[in-house]
């Protein structure tokens, strides 16, 4: 089963919260970014911790071990279950993510490549491999590869084997979801869904990717 993960980048609290109680019987997880949490603080995951789904905090975290590792302790310690580092500062600090996380019985995903055009900039030529790479002996949890660029999904996975790939980039960005859906575990969905006059109704939609 592909996972739907909603991607809550709304600023206000009563709204995230309602949108996330309207999608929830039809997503797998919620990704919580800077937009919210700026908005609301950390304590957004308390007030989405009755819905009983993964939260997920997309931090990009990219910083020194050991503020990486204050950056992920606040994390875990505020209710959340996963985290999302980036790879480019090195093996050291990603990995300091990636052991945070699992002390918390939480996950880390690593960044490989973004889904925006350009991303291909200083993502290319190698680098996302590499990170993919870094990603495995770091044991993160998984990574996360762009599903605006399907056949970097197809080249990544041949290095990350059967560790999770979430996909961000389908609907807003121009991702197709059935193309993407069929080569990741999840699939991450922002504006598609809260911009929606009715959320719940199109995750419900983009559900179908469960089956
Ligand atoms: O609104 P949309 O569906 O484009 O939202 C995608 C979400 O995934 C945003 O929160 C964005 O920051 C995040 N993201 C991304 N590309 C990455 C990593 C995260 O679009 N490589």
């Amino acid at each position: 089963m592909t996972e739907l993960i909603l991607s809550l980048d709304v600023l206000d609290r009563k709204q995230a919260v309602s949108i996330a109680e309207a999608c929830a019987p039809f997503i797998d997880a919620i990704k919580v970014g800077y937009p919210l949490v700026l908005a609301t603080g950390l304590t957004i995951a308390s007030d989405l911790a009755d819905l009983a789904l993964p939260l997920i905090a997309d931090f990009k975290v990219a910083d020194i071990p050991n503020t990486n590792r204050l950056i992920c302790e606040a994390v875990f310690s505020a209710g959340f279950d996963a985290v999302i580092a980036h790879g480019f500062v090195g093996a050291d600090a990603a990995r300091t993510c990636v052991e945070v996380a699992h002390k918390h019985s939480g996950a880390a995903y690593i960044v490989t490549e973004m889904s925006h055009p350009g991303a291909t900039e200083f993502f290319h030529g190698g680098v996302a491999e590499r990170l993919a790479e870094l990603a495995v002996s770091s044991r993160a949890d998984g990574i996360i590869a762009p599903a605006t660029r399907p056949e970097r999904i197809t080249r990544l996975r041949e290095i990350v084997g059967s560790k999770a790939i979430y996909s961000p980039g389908v609907g807003a960005q121009g991702g197709d979801i059935d193309t993407v859906a069929r080569l990741v575990d999840g699939v991450i969905v922002g504006r598609s869904i809260y911009e929606a006059e009715d959320p719940g109704a199109e995750a419900e939609r983009f559900s179908r990717i469960r089956r």
